[in-house]
Protein backbone atom coordinates (compact mmCIF):
# COMPACT_ATOMS: atom_id res chain seq x y z
CA UNK A 1 0.00 0.00 0.00
CA UNK A 2 1.25 3.35 -0.62
CA UNK A 3 1.70 6.50 1.84
CA UNK A 4 -1.44 8.52 1.15
CA UNK A 5 -0.42 12.73 0.75
CA UNK A 6 -3.04 13.08 3.16
CA UNK A 7 -1.44 12.62 6.69
CA UNK A 8 -5.26 12.40 7.81
CA UNK A 9 -6.46 9.69 5.16
CA UNK A 10 -7.95 6.47 7.01
CA UNK A 11 -7.91 4.62 3.78
CA UNK A 12 -5.97 4.12 0.60
CA UNK A 13 -8.82 2.26 -1.47
CA UNK A 14 -11.48 -0.79 -0.61
CA UNK A 15 -10.34 -4.73 -0.30
CA UNK A 16 -11.13 -4.88 -4.02
CA UNK A 17 -14.27 -6.55 -3.96
CA UNK A 18 -15.70 -5.51 -6.81
CA UNK A 19 -18.96 -3.12 -6.21
CA UNK A 20 -21.93 -4.30 -9.02
CA UNK A 21 -22.85 -1.17 -8.85
CA UNK A 22 -19.41 0.41 -9.77
CA UNK A 23 -19.03 -2.32 -12.22
CA UNK A 24 -22.57 -1.15 -13.95
CA UNK A 25 -21.34 2.16 -13.99
CA UNK A 26 -17.43 1.48 -15.47
CA UNK A 27 -19.45 -0.49 -18.45
CA UNK A 28 -22.11 2.64 -18.87
CA UNK A 29 -18.89 4.48 -19.01
CA UNK A 30 -17.46 2.74 -21.54
CA UNK A 31 -20.85 2.56 -23.71
CA UNK A 32 -21.53 6.34 -23.85
CA UNK A 33 -19.34 8.73 -22.52
CA UNK A 34 -16.79 10.33 -25.09
CA UNK A 35 -14.26 11.62 -22.86
CA UNK A 36 -12.00 15.21 -23.58
CA UNK A 37 -8.59 15.18 -25.16
CA UNK A 38 -7.69 11.06 -24.55
CA UNK A 39 -7.37 8.43 -26.38
CA UNK A 40 -10.51 6.31 -26.29
CA UNK A 41 -8.22 2.91 -26.70
CA UNK A 42 -6.49 3.46 -24.08
CA UNK A 43 -9.32 2.99 -21.82
CA UNK A 44 -9.27 -0.81 -22.72
CA UNK A 45 -6.44 -1.44 -20.46
CA UNK A 46 -7.08 1.88 -17.86
CA UNK A 47 -10.38 2.93 -17.60
CA UNK A 48 -10.79 6.03 -16.19
CA UNK A 49 -10.58 6.97 -13.08
CA UNK A 50 -14.05 7.90 -11.88
CA UNK A 51 -14.07 10.51 -8.73
CA UNK A 52 -16.81 10.61 -6.03
CA UNK A 53 -15.98 13.12 -3.55
CA UNK A 54 -13.46 16.53 -2.77
CA UNK A 55 -12.66 17.78 0.52
CA UNK A 56 -9.96 20.88 0.49
CA UNK A 57 -6.86 19.62 -2.14
CA UNK A 58 -8.06 15.70 -1.90
CA UNK A 59 -10.32 14.08 -4.09
CA UNK A 60 -11.80 10.26 -3.58
CA UNK A 61 -12.27 7.96 -6.59
CA UNK A 62 -15.06 5.27 -6.56
CA UNK A 63 -12.56 2.49 -5.02
CA UNK A 64 -12.46 5.02 -2.14
CA UNK A 65 -8.82 5.94 -2.62
CA UNK A 66 -8.08 9.35 -1.97
CA UNK A 67 -5.59 11.50 -4.35
CA UNK A 68 -4.11 15.08 -3.69
CA UNK A 69 -5.06 17.55 -6.22
CA UNK A 70 -1.83 18.63 -7.67
CA UNK A 71 -3.39 20.56 -11.14
CA UNK A 72 -6.57 21.46 -9.29
CA UNK A 73 -9.31 19.81 -12.10
CA UNK A 74 -8.50 21.82 -14.92
CA UNK A 75 -6.75 24.62 -12.99
CA UNK A 76 -10.04 25.75 -11.55
CA UNK A 77 -10.55 25.10 -7.98
CA UNK A 78 -8.49 27.57 -6.14
CA UNK A 79 -10.50 27.93 -2.88
CA UNK A 80 -10.25 24.31 -2.49
CA UNK A 81 -13.21 21.33 -2.59
CA UNK A 82 -16.38 20.87 -0.88
CA UNK A 83 -16.97 24.64 0.17
CA UNK A 84 -20.68 24.09 2.12
CA UNK A 85 -21.03 28.03 1.93
CA UNK A 86 -20.43 27.53 -1.89
CA UNK A 87 -23.60 25.10 -1.91
CA UNK A 88 -25.49 27.11 0.26
CA UNK A 89 -25.16 30.28 -1.83
CA UNK A 90 -26.11 28.09 -4.91
CA UNK A 91 -29.07 26.72 -3.57
CA UNK A 92 -30.63 29.57 -1.61
CA UNK A 93 -30.15 31.36 -5.28
CA UNK A 94 -31.94 28.53 -6.62
CA UNK A 95 -35.26 28.88 -4.96
CA UNK A 96 -35.13 32.51 -5.02
CA UNK A 97 -34.47 32.61 -8.76
CA UNK A 98 -33.10 29.89 -10.65
CA UNK A 99 -32.57 31.31 -13.94
CA UNK A 100 -33.15 34.72 -15.59
CA UNK A 101 -30.97 36.47 -18.50
CA UNK A 102 -29.27 39.79 -18.42
CA UNK A 103 -30.90 41.25 -21.24
CA UNK A 104 -32.82 42.94 -17.95
CA UNK A 105 -31.12 42.40 -14.20
CA UNK A 106 -30.62 40.63 -10.59
CA UNK A 107 -28.77 41.49 -7.84
CA UNK A 108 -25.67 38.60 -8.28
CA UNK A 109 -24.81 39.42 -11.71
CA UNK A 110 -24.46 43.35 -10.38
CA UNK A 111 -22.84 42.90 -7.21
CA UNK A 112 -20.28 40.64 -8.73
CA UNK A 113 -19.80 42.97 -11.75
CA UNK A 114 -19.33 45.88 -9.66
CA UNK A 115 -16.95 43.24 -7.24
CA UNK A 116 -14.77 42.80 -10.14
CA UNK A 117 -14.30 46.66 -11.10
CA UNK A 118 -13.47 47.31 -7.42
CA UNK A 119 -11.03 44.90 -7.48
CA UNK A 120 -9.23 45.53 -10.93
CA UNK A 121 -9.27 49.45 -9.47
CA UNK A 122 -10.95 51.06 -12.57
CA UNK A 123 -13.86 52.35 -14.38
CA UNK A 124 -15.93 50.11 -16.90
CA UNK A 125 -18.22 47.07 -17.49
CA UNK A 126 -18.87 43.58 -17.40
CA UNK A 127 -19.95 40.66 -19.88
CA UNK A 128 -20.59 37.44 -18.19
CA UNK A 129 -20.45 34.26 -20.22
CA UNK A 130 -20.26 30.67 -19.47
CA UNK A 131 -16.14 29.44 -20.03
CA UNK A 132 -13.17 31.02 -21.00
CA UNK A 133 -12.79 30.17 -24.45
CA UNK A 134 -16.66 32.08 -24.95
CA UNK A 135 -15.09 35.05 -22.99
CA UNK A 136 -12.08 35.16 -25.51
CA UNK A 137 -14.74 34.78 -28.01
CA UNK A 138 -16.38 38.12 -26.51
CA UNK A 139 -12.91 39.67 -26.12
CA UNK A 140 -12.36 39.34 -30.00
CA UNK A 141 -15.75 40.56 -30.97
CA UNK A 142 -15.62 43.84 -29.05
CA UNK A 143 -12.12 44.30 -29.90
CA UNK A 144 -13.03 43.88 -33.76
CA UNK A 145 -16.73 45.97 -33.35
CA UNK A 146 -14.61 48.72 -30.94
CA UNK A 147 -12.54 49.58 -34.19
CA UNK A 148 -15.18 49.30 -36.37
CA UNK A 149 -16.68 52.05 -34.73
CA UNK A 150 -13.79 54.27 -33.59
CA UNK A 151 -11.84 54.18 -36.89
CA UNK A 152 -11.22 57.21 -39.18
CA UNK A 153 -13.59 56.84 -42.50
CA UNK A 154 -11.33 55.45 -44.80
CA UNK A 155 -8.82 53.94 -42.59
CA UNK A 156 -9.65 50.06 -42.99
CA UNK A 157 -10.88 47.67 -40.96
CA UNK A 158 -9.20 46.60 -38.21
CA UNK A 159 -9.50 42.50 -37.50
CA UNK A 160 -6.23 40.85 -36.73
CA UNK A 161 -5.67 39.51 -33.88
CA UNK A 162 -1.99 38.76 -32.54
CA UNK A 163 -1.40 36.13 -30.02
CA UNK A 164 1.81 34.23 -28.63
CA UNK A 165 3.43 30.69 -29.80
CA UNK A 166 2.61 28.30 -27.08
CA UNK A 167 -0.48 30.15 -25.60
CA UNK A 168 -3.80 28.53 -24.80
CA UNK A 169 -6.70 30.94 -25.21
CA UNK A 170 -9.83 28.05 -25.51
CA UNK A 171 -11.14 25.67 -27.75
CA UNK A 172 -14.28 27.36 -29.98
CA UNK A 173 -13.24 28.48 -33.46
CA UNK A 174 -12.28 31.99 -32.25
CA UNK A 175 -10.25 31.24 -29.54
CA UNK A 176 -8.72 27.91 -31.21
CA UNK A 177 -7.32 30.03 -33.83
CA UNK A 178 -5.58 32.41 -31.11
CA UNK A 179 -4.44 29.27 -29.55
CA UNK A 180 -0.89 28.84 -30.85
CA UNK A 181 -0.06 25.33 -30.13
CA UNK A 182 -0.78 23.22 -33.66
CA UNK A 183 -1.17 19.83 -31.63
CA UNK A 184 -4.28 21.44 -30.55
CA UNK A 185 -5.46 23.14 -33.99
CA UNK A 186 -4.64 19.95 -36.06
CA UNK A 187 -7.50 18.21 -38.43
CA UNK A 188 -9.44 21.56 -37.65
CA UNK A 189 -8.07 23.86 -39.73
CA UNK A 190 -8.63 26.44 -41.45
CA UNK A 191 -9.79 28.15 -38.61
CA UNK A 192 -10.88 31.78 -38.49
CA UNK A 193 -9.01 33.96 -40.89
CA UNK A 194 -7.16 37.11 -39.22
CA UNK A 195 -5.27 35.20 -36.12
CA UNK A 196 -1.42 35.08 -36.20
CA UNK A 197 0.94 34.67 -33.74
CA UNK A 198 4.30 36.35 -32.58
CA UNK A 199 7.34 34.80 -30.01
CA UNK A 200 6.71 33.99 -26.25
CA UNK A 201 9.10 35.43 -23.89
CA UNK A 202 10.80 32.33 -23.59
CA UNK A 203 13.73 33.10 -21.65
CA UNK A 204 14.94 29.03 -20.82
CA UNK A 205 14.88 28.02 -24.35
CA UNK A 206 15.53 30.93 -26.45
CA UNK A 207 16.89 33.59 -24.31
CA UNK A 208 20.55 32.32 -24.89
CA UNK A 209 23.17 33.91 -23.02
CA UNK A 210 21.53 37.15 -23.63
CA UNK A 211 20.86 39.67 -20.48
CA UNK A 212 17.20 39.45 -19.36
CA UNK A 213 16.88 43.34 -20.59
CA UNK A 214 18.19 42.55 -24.25
CA UNK A 215 16.51 39.55 -24.50
CA UNK A 216 13.08 41.30 -23.66
CA UNK A 217 13.56 44.33 -26.35
CA UNK A 218 14.04 41.06 -29.14
CA UNK A 219 10.51 39.99 -28.09
CA UNK A 220 9.14 43.24 -28.09
CA UNK A 221 10.56 44.38 -31.46
CA UNK A 222 9.49 41.05 -33.13
CA UNK A 223 6.24 41.99 -32.31
CA UNK A 224 6.10 45.38 -33.07
CA UNK A 225 7.77 44.06 -36.35
CA UNK A 226 4.97 42.21 -37.00
CA UNK A 227 2.47 44.53 -36.76
CA UNK A 228 4.38 47.13 -39.05
CA UNK A 229 4.79 44.18 -41.64
CA UNK A 230 1.31 43.78 -41.19
CA UNK A 231 0.07 47.22 -41.41
CA UNK A 232 -0.72 48.58 -37.73
CA UNK A 233 -4.51 49.58 -39.45
CA UNK A 234 -5.19 46.01 -39.61
CA UNK A 235 -4.57 45.05 -36.29
CA UNK A 236 -7.31 44.91 -33.83
CA UNK A 237 -5.86 43.44 -30.50
CA UNK A 238 -3.21 41.62 -29.03
CA UNK A 239 -3.82 38.50 -26.50
CA UNK A 240 -1.63 37.55 -23.93
CA UNK A 241 -1.56 35.92 -20.95
CA UNK A 242 0.27 37.45 -17.96
CA UNK A 243 1.82 34.09 -17.09
CA UNK A 244 1.34 31.61 -19.76
CA UNK A 245 -0.10 28.39 -18.07
CA UNK A 246 -1.45 25.49 -20.43
CA UNK A 247 1.76 26.33 -23.00
CA UNK A 248 4.28 25.34 -20.35
CA UNK A 249 4.33 28.03 -17.78
CA UNK A 250 6.44 30.92 -18.95
CA UNK A 251 6.64 34.13 -16.96
CA UNK A 252 7.35 37.03 -18.67
CA UNK A 253 10.70 38.84 -17.84
CA UNK A 254 10.56 42.52 -16.18
CA UNK A 255 10.16 44.93 -18.88
CA UNK A 256 8.06 42.49 -21.20
CA UNK A 257 4.17 43.67 -20.22
CA UNK A 258 4.99 47.41 -20.27
CA UNK A 259 7.14 46.88 -23.02
CA UNK A 260 3.67 45.35 -25.27
CA UNK A 261 1.90 48.15 -23.64
CA UNK A 262 3.81 50.63 -25.42
CA UNK A 263 3.56 48.91 -28.58
CA UNK A 264 -0.14 48.49 -28.23
CA UNK A 265 -0.62 52.95 -27.06
CA UNK A 266 2.05 53.44 -30.06
CA UNK A 267 -0.31 51.61 -32.60
CA UNK A 268 -3.48 51.96 -31.69
CA UNK A 269 -4.17 48.13 -30.69
CA UNK A 270 -6.09 47.27 -27.71
CA UNK A 271 -4.63 44.79 -24.93
CA UNK A 272 -6.64 41.78 -24.25
CA UNK A 273 -5.49 40.03 -20.87
CA UNK A 274 -6.02 36.28 -20.28
CA UNK A 275 -6.10 35.58 -17.27
CA UNK A 276 -8.65 32.71 -17.18
CA UNK A 277 -6.02 30.66 -15.63
CA UNK A 278 -3.89 33.61 -13.64
CA UNK A 279 -7.25 34.85 -11.88
CA UNK A 280 -8.17 35.12 -8.20
CA UNK A 281 -4.94 34.30 -6.55
CA UNK A 282 -3.44 31.88 -8.46
CA UNK A 283 0.00 33.70 -8.76
CA UNK A 284 0.46 35.07 -5.69
CA UNK A 285 -1.56 38.13 -6.51
CA UNK A 286 -5.62 38.34 -6.85
CA UNK A 287 -4.30 38.60 -10.60
CA UNK A 288 -1.67 38.06 -12.90
CA UNK A 289 -1.69 41.40 -14.23
CA UNK A 290 -1.01 42.92 -10.70
CA UNK A 291 2.93 41.60 -10.44
CA UNK A 292 3.93 43.84 -13.24
CA UNK A 293 1.27 47.16 -12.71
CA UNK A 294 0.49 47.06 -16.29
CA UNK A 295 -3.04 47.81 -17.34
CA UNK A 296 -5.02 46.06 -20.47
CA UNK A 297 -8.34 47.54 -21.93
CA UNK A 298 -10.13 44.30 -22.05
CA UNK A 299 -9.65 41.01 -19.31
CA UNK A 300 -10.96 37.51 -19.89
CA UNK A 301 -11.40 35.60 -16.38
CA UNK A 302 -12.97 32.30 -15.53
CA UNK A 303 -12.31 29.02 -14.08
CA UNK A 304 -11.21 30.60 -10.47
CA UNK A 305 -13.89 33.54 -10.88
CA UNK A 306 -16.24 30.28 -9.34
CA UNK A 307 -13.63 28.01 -8.25
CA UNK A 308 -15.04 25.75 -10.90
CA UNK A 309 -18.39 25.47 -8.67
CA UNK A 310 -20.17 26.44 -11.22
CA UNK A 311 -19.30 27.52 -15.08
CA UNK A 312 -19.09 31.54 -15.64
CA UNK A 313 -16.82 33.65 -17.49
CA UNK A 314 -16.47 37.34 -17.53
CA UNK A 315 -15.07 39.94 -20.13
CA UNK A 316 -14.60 43.15 -18.35
CA UNK A 317 -13.83 46.52 -20.93
CA UNK A 318 -12.52 49.43 -19.43
CA UNK A 319 -15.24 52.63 -20.33
CA UNK A 320 -13.62 53.95 -22.89
CA UNK A 321 -13.83 51.00 -24.86
CA UNK A 322 -17.48 50.68 -23.43
CA UNK A 323 -18.10 54.18 -24.50
CA UNK A 324 -17.80 53.17 -28.63
CA UNK A 325 -20.07 51.26 -27.92
CA UNK A 326 -22.79 54.10 -27.04
CA UNK A 327 -25.11 55.62 -29.90
CA UNK A 328 -28.98 56.48 -29.95
CA UNK A 329 -31.37 53.35 -29.96
CA UNK A 330 -32.26 51.84 -33.21
CA UNK A 331 -28.34 52.16 -34.35
CA UNK A 332 -25.59 49.29 -34.75
CA UNK A 333 -23.74 50.01 -32.49
CA UNK A 334 -24.36 48.15 -29.41
CA UNK A 335 -22.98 44.81 -28.75
CA UNK A 336 -24.86 42.31 -30.74
CA UNK A 337 -23.80 39.60 -28.87
CA UNK A 338 -25.68 37.16 -26.19
CA UNK A 339 -25.38 33.42 -24.86
CA UNK A 340 -28.46 31.84 -22.91
CA UNK A 341 -26.26 31.07 -19.81
CA UNK A 342 -23.92 33.91 -19.62
CA UNK A 343 -23.94 35.27 -15.99
CA UNK A 344 -27.24 33.90 -14.28
CA UNK A 345 -28.27 34.68 -11.06
CA UNK A 346 -26.75 31.08 -9.84
CA UNK A 347 -23.13 31.13 -11.51
CA UNK A 348 -22.99 34.68 -10.83
CA UNK A 349 -23.70 34.22 -6.89
CA UNK A 350 -21.82 31.46 -6.36
CA UNK A 351 -18.86 33.68 -8.17
CA UNK A 352 -19.20 36.29 -5.67
CA UNK A 353 -19.29 34.41 -2.59
CA UNK A 354 -15.53 32.90 -4.18
CA UNK A 355 -14.63 36.10 -4.42
CA UNK A 356 -15.65 36.40 -0.55
CA UNK A 357 -13.95 33.40 0.79
CA UNK A 358 -10.47 33.65 -1.61
CA UNK A 359 -10.50 37.41 0.23
CA UNK A 360 -11.31 36.38 3.73
CA UNK A 361 -8.89 33.61 3.72
CA UNK A 362 -5.69 35.66 1.93
CA UNK A 363 -5.70 33.67 -0.74
CA UNK A 364 -3.58 35.22 -2.87
CA UNK A 365 -0.94 35.97 -0.34
CA UNK A 366 -1.13 32.33 0.86
CA UNK A 367 -0.47 31.28 -2.61
CA UNK A 368 2.73 33.73 -2.90
CA UNK A 369 4.16 32.15 0.43
CA UNK A 370 3.31 28.42 -0.42
CA UNK A 371 4.38 29.49 -3.80
CA UNK A 372 8.06 30.02 -2.82
CA UNK A 373 7.88 27.87 -0.38
CA UNK A 374 7.02 24.97 -3.06
CA UNK A 375 9.60 26.46 -5.54
CA UNK A 376 12.21 26.71 -3.05
CA UNK A 377 11.91 22.77 -2.76
CA UNK A 378 11.83 21.68 -6.36
CA UNK A 379 14.68 24.37 -7.61
CA UNK A 380 16.67 21.83 -5.22
CA UNK A 381 16.15 19.51 -8.50
CA UNK A 382 17.59 21.41 -10.50
CA UNK A 383 20.91 19.30 -9.84
CA UNK A 384 19.23 16.78 -11.44
CA UNK A 385 20.54 15.65 -15.42
CA UNK A 386 16.56 15.71 -16.49
CA UNK A 387 15.69 19.51 -14.73
CA UNK A 388 16.15 21.60 -17.00
CA UNK A 389 14.26 24.20 -15.75
CA UNK A 390 11.74 25.52 -12.69
CA UNK A 391 9.69 28.42 -12.96
CA UNK A 392 6.41 30.00 -11.89
CA UNK A 393 4.49 32.49 -9.99
CA UNK A 394 2.41 31.50 -7.22
CA UNK A 395 1.27 28.20 -7.45
CA UNK A 396 1.48 28.30 -11.07
CA UNK A 397 4.36 26.27 -11.69
CA UNK A 398 6.44 24.21 -14.24
CA UNK A 399 9.25 21.83 -14.38
CA UNK A 400 10.70 21.58 -17.65
CA UNK A 401 12.11 17.97 -18.25
CA UNK A 402 14.59 17.58 -20.56
CA UNK A 403 17.17 14.91 -21.91
CA UNK A 404 20.45 16.75 -20.74
CA UNK A 405 20.72 20.10 -19.59
CA UNK A 406 23.09 21.19 -22.44
CA UNK A 407 20.97 19.83 -25.53
CA UNK A 408 17.39 21.11 -23.80
CA UNK A 409 16.15 17.91 -25.70
CA UNK A 410 12.31 17.70 -24.25
CA UNK A 411 12.20 14.50 -22.41
CA UNK A 412 9.89 11.88 -24.56
CA UNK A 413 6.42 11.22 -24.08
CA UNK A 414 6.82 7.69 -22.27
CA UNK A 415 9.58 9.45 -19.84
CA UNK A 416 7.12 11.86 -19.22
CA UNK A 417 3.93 9.77 -18.68
CA UNK A 418 6.06 7.79 -16.44
CA UNK A 419 6.63 10.83 -14.38
CA UNK A 420 2.81 11.14 -14.09
CA UNK A 421 1.90 7.39 -13.50
CA UNK A 422 4.85 7.48 -10.84
CA UNK A 423 2.83 10.14 -8.91
CA UNK A 424 -0.48 8.92 -9.46
CA UNK A 425 0.49 5.44 -8.04
CA UNK A 426 1.49 7.46 -4.73
CA UNK A 427 -1.75 9.29 -5.08
CA UNK A 428 -0.94 12.56 -6.55
CA UNK A 429 -2.08 14.38 -9.46
CA UNK A 430 -0.11 16.27 -11.64
CA UNK A 431 -0.27 18.24 -14.89
CA UNK A 432 1.22 18.20 -18.06
CA UNK A 433 1.48 20.77 -20.92
CA UNK A 434 -0.39 17.69 -23.14
CA UNK A 435 -0.84 17.79 -27.12
CA UNK A 436 0.60 21.61 -27.60
CA UNK A 437 3.50 22.25 -29.81
CA UNK A 438 4.98 19.22 -31.44
CA UNK A 439 7.74 17.59 -29.58
CA UNK A 440 7.45 19.82 -26.91
CA UNK A 441 4.74 18.37 -24.64
CA UNK A 442 8.16 18.21 -21.71
CA UNK A 443 6.64 20.46 -18.84
CA UNK A 444 5.02 18.87 -15.69
CA UNK A 445 2.84 22.19 -14.19
CA UNK A 446 1.84 21.83 -10.78
CA UNK A 447 -1.32 23.91 -9.59
CA UNK A 448 -2.78 22.92 -6.57
CA UNK A 449 -5.41 24.60 -4.85
CA UNK A 450 -4.68 27.80 -2.88
CA UNK A 451 -4.99 26.35 0.49
CA UNK A 452 -2.10 23.95 0.25
CA UNK A 453 -0.49 23.45 3.70
CA UNK A 454 3.17 23.63 4.00
CA UNK A 455 3.50 19.77 4.82
CA UNK A 456 1.33 18.53 1.54
CA UNK A 457 3.87 21.10 -0.18
CA UNK A 458 6.67 18.47 1.00
CA UNK A 459 4.94 16.01 -0.01
CA UNK A 460 4.32 16.90 -3.48
CA UNK A 461 8.05 18.30 -3.43
CA UNK A 462 9.22 14.41 -2.11
CA UNK A 463 6.89 12.88 -4.37
CA UNK A 464 7.55 14.69 -7.68
CA UNK A 465 11.98 14.11 -6.80
CA UNK A 466 11.07 10.49 -6.32
CA UNK A 467 9.29 10.31 -9.73
CA UNK A 468 12.29 12.07 -11.65
CA UNK A 469 14.87 9.78 -9.58
CA UNK A 470 12.78 6.96 -11.07
CA UNK A 471 13.26 7.80 -14.84
CA UNK A 472 14.57 5.22 -16.91
CA UNK A 473 17.44 6.11 -18.54
CA UNK A 474 17.50 7.14 -22.26
C1 LIG B 1 -5.46 30.57 -20.47
C2 LIG B 1 -6.75 29.93 -20.87
N1 LIG B 1 -7.62 30.63 -21.58
C3 LIG B 1 -8.82 30.11 -21.96
C4 LIG B 1 -9.14 28.82 -21.63
C5 LIG B 1 -10.45 28.25 -22.07
O1 LIG B 1 -11.30 28.10 -20.99
P1 LIG B 1 -12.52 27.05 -21.08
O2 LIG B 1 -11.92 25.69 -21.07
O3 LIG B 1 -13.32 27.38 -19.85
O4 LIG B 1 -13.26 27.34 -22.33
C6 LIG B 1 -8.26 28.05 -20.86
C7 LIG B 1 -8.61 26.67 -20.48
O5 LIG B 1 -7.83 25.91 -19.97
C8 LIG B 1 -7.02 28.61 -20.49
O6 LIG B 1 -6.12 27.90 -19.80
Amino acid sequence: MVASLNPKATNSGNSGQADPVQTDLAQMDAESLWHPITQHKSFAQKPPKRMTKGVGCYVTDADGKEFFDGISGLWCVNVGYGRQELAEVAYEQMVDLAYFPLTMSHEPGIRLAHKLLELLGYEGKVFFSTSGSEANETAFKIARQYHAQTSPAGSGARYKIISRYRGYHGTTMGALSATAQAERKLKYEPLVPGFLHVSPPYAYRFGGDRPEEVYTAACLQELEQTILYEGANSVAAIIVEPVISGGGVIVPPEGYLRGVREICDRTGILLIYDEVVNGFGRTGRMFGHHHWGVQPDIISFAKGLTSGYMPLSATVVKQHVFEAFLDEPGSDSHFRHITTYGGTPVCTAVGLRNIEIVEREGLPDRAAEMGDYLMGRLKQLLDHPNIGDVRGKGLLMGIELVTDKASKTPLDDSRMASVLKHCMDKQLIIGRNTNTVPGFNNVLILCPPLVITREEADRMADTIQEAVFALPDV
